[in-house]
């Protein structure tokens, strides 16, 4: 067996396997007030749900997972609630990264990082610093992180703004797939699946550009109590949609 195979037992066996699978991980400070605890509680727990989703994806043979870790619209919740989510992600961030780096599986960041707070963008960099060899490559993680859709969008058009401007572009040149050029996510084939936890059924300020055409999965299951059998549901699912692009 080499590295890229199908890890999966037979009776788990998909047949169809997203290339890219989005997800907004919700529902870790329900699932914690439910258990009498604070938040963040929930928060910790959710980390252990990332490992287990994070390598069933990897398993399945996923080659891009993109994860919701905090929104920009996220800032707005109470200061303890936010600095212990900075705290517990750049923990995350490093204590992960040498098994995730053994799996083949590399770090990515999106989001404007720039007004993070210096300790997790630290842990970033040295996760950024990694390099996987090409052929050991299993899968991707890219973590949006102080990451919002129409910020994103935004900063596209700031840049294309700006070739244009310079006489570098023609408004003629500007297409839907130079506008994917300009994302966080370029190079990145937009996600096949979408899944959300929680019960909640809205997108957040997600990848709004890139989920055009993503077939969307929503669970009632909390974010914590997410773990590999969910995943495979959410997987087997998405296996079971017929995708028609506006055809026939
Ligand atoms: C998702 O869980 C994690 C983040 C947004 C950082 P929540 O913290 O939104 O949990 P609920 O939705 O309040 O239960
Ligand atoms: C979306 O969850 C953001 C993340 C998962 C990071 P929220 O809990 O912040 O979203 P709303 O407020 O329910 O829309
Ligand atoms: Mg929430």
């Amino acid at each position: 067996m080499t590295q890229n195979d199908n890890h999966i037992s037979p009776e788990t066996a998909l047949d169809k396997v997203p290339r890219h699978v989005a997800v907004i991980m919700d529902g870790n400070g329900r699932w914690a007030k439910g258990r009498g605890e604070e938040r963040l509680f929930g928060h910790r727990h959710g980390v252990d749900a990332v490992r287990e989703v994070v390598k069933t994806a990897a398993e399945a043979g996923v080659g891009y997972l993109t994860i919701y870790a905090f929104s920009t619209e996220n800032w707005g919740r109470p200061t303890d609630e936010v600095d212990g989510i900075m705290e517990l992600i750049a923990g995350a961030i490093l204590s992960e990264l040498d098994t995730l780096t053994g799996a083949g599986i590399r770090m990515n960041f999106i989001g404007d990082l720039a007004s993070l707070p210096e300790s997790l963008r630290a842990s970033i960099r040295t996760a950024q610093a990694v390099r996987i060899p090409d052929r050991q490559l299993r899968m991707t993680l890219n973590v949006a992180l102080n990451y919002s859709a129409r910020w994103e969008i935004t900063e596209a058009m700031r840049q294309i703004g700006t070739l244009v401007q310079q006489g570098d572009l023609s408004p003629d040149e500007i297409t839907p797939s130079l506008i994917s050029d300009h994302l966080a996510t370029r190079g990145i084939p937009d996600p096949e699946l979408l899944i959300r936890t929680s019960g909640e059924q809205r997108l957040s300020n997600f990848l709004l550009w890139q989920l055009s055409y993503t077939e969307l999965y929503f669970t009632d299951t909390l974010w914590p109590e997410f773990g590999r059998d969910q995943m495979l549901a959410a997987l087997r699912e998405y296996g079971r949609r017929e995708r028609r692009f506006g055809r026939l």
